[in-house]
């Protein structure tokens, strides 16, 4: 039983040990005091428009409904019936009334109330309490900027303060035109036989794998624009709670090599500038994680994606693509094929990324291997608040400061500090 998380991660040495990767007691406190407490990411509003339509998610491995009710109010329920808690609603998404029990048929409104329970005079005798029964809500549910997100726990933050100064930041991704953003096609699942802390990490901050893991994609000079690829300035920042985003320098541009999308990206900058202000002259976020498993790219692909944990060494990838609601419909269809080529499973960085992860979970899982930490310590001591930025930030762009507070703040909750 571990019960010291502070022997496992050492964030004023930066070093880690491999166990936080492998080990299925640190996992089941995972799901306790992290997945259990913390706000997690839904779905986008743009996806449930409609009085009546749902989309089953997870969170952690509880598996959950999030609907629209017929008088427009979201909602989110742990998607398992009250009678013997088999799963509710097998559809991925939808739009019902009601939703109806397979094993017995107990129904229930798209409000979560219990309405209807076959035999309920005869077999119940009239007794059985309906409104005892309905689903379970989730304890708190809120959006920003058209993200809904959730929390299990009644004495978490509102949202808006588990957020705090990374709100700025996501309004870089998902508020940057009139309008805002829209999901384009289906979504993307897939099957990754790593840890969920390793995407989330890499995505919150890891520029130092994309000029060595993605060499081979970057050469075929289709994966990033050349802009990018000369890129040598940027800083990472971290906003608090575990938070935390890389940011381009002033004027970066990390967008896909085609001419017609870096053509409206160049075209849109006047009115980017204008709505985040002056702040957007220091910095360009262009990928970064909400802990602690919501990951946004606005690179070679505009994906947010979830990484939902399956166990110590597995997890299933959600990720969905998306575009500025405002950007002509050929620049949208050019942002879905990038996006495919790029960051789907079949996509060349993926890809790269997948086979590394993979990786890093599998090599800890030695008995050996695992006694010996490894290495977090670039930009050690390189690293001061900025005002102006709103967070912790590296002094040089390519740092493992992100990493450091990803993990502080994960050894925080495990050991049980407030949400
Ligand atoms: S388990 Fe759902 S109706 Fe029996
Ligand atoms: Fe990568």
């Amino acid at each position: 039983m571990v019960t010291n998380y502070g022997s496992l991660i050492e964030d004023d040495k930066g070093t880690i040990s491999p166990r936080i990767f492998s080990d299925n007691t640190i996992y089941e406190q995972e799901l306790e005091q992290i997945f259990a407490r913390c706000w997690l990411f839904l779905c986008h509003e743009t996806q449930i428009p409609n009085a009546g339509d749902f989309m089953t998610t997870y969170m952690g491995e509880d598996p959950v409904l999030v609907v629209r009710n017929t008088g427009g109010k979201v909602n989110a329920f742990l998607n398992v019936c009250r009678h013997r808690g088999n799963r509710l609603c097998r559809a991925d998404a939808g739009n019902a009334s009601a939703f109806v029990c397979a094993y017995h048929g107990w129904a229930y409104a798209n409000d979560g109330s219990l309405q209807a329970v076959p035999n309920s005079q005869d077999a119940y005798y009239g007794k059985l309490d309906q409104n005892q029964w309905g689903l379970f809500p989730v304890a708190q549910i809120d959006s920003y900027k058209g993200l809904i997100f959730a929390t299990f726990d009644s004495n978490a933050p509102p949202l808006l303060d588990y957020l705090g100064n990374f709100t700025w930041y996501l309004d870089n991704f998902f508020d940057r035109r009139e309008g805002g953003i829209e999901v384009i096609g289906g979504m993307h699942k897939s099957v990754v036989p790593c840890n969920w802390k390793l995407p989330a990490e890499n995505f919150g901050g890891d520029a130092y794998h994309v000029p060595w893991s993605h060499l081979s994609a970057q050469k075929t000079s289709f994966s990033n624009s050349p802009a990018y690829q000369q890129v040598s300035e940027g800083a990472m920042v971290s906003t608090g709670r575990g938070h935390v985003v890389l940011s381009l320098g002033p004027g970066g541009m990390s967008s896909p090599n085609m001419a017609d999308i870096i053509a409206y990206e160049e075209s849109i900058i006047p009115e980017i500038k204008s709505r985040l202000g002056q702040r957007s002259k220091l910095v360009t976020p262009f990928v970064g994680t909400v802990f602690p498993n919501f990951s946004i790219l606005h690179s070679s692909a505009r994906t947010f994606r979830v990484w939902q944990p399956r166990g110590p060494d597995k997890i299933e990838i959600w990720a969905w693509l998306y575009v500025d609601k405002a950007a002509p419909p050929e620049i949208k269809e050019s942002m879905r094929l990038a996006g495919i080529r790029t960051f789907s499973p079949s996509g060349t960085l993926e890809q790269d990324d997948m086979d590394n992860w993979q990786g890093c979970s599998q090599a800890g899982l030695g008995t050996v291997a695992r006694r010996h930490s490894i290495n977090l310590q670039m930009g050690l001591g390189h690293e001061s608040y900025n005002e102006e930025l709103m967070g912790w930030t590296s002094d040089y762009f390519v740092s493992e400061s992100n990493h450091r507070k990803f993990y502080q703040r994960w050894s925080q909750l495990m050991a049980g500090e407030a949400v």
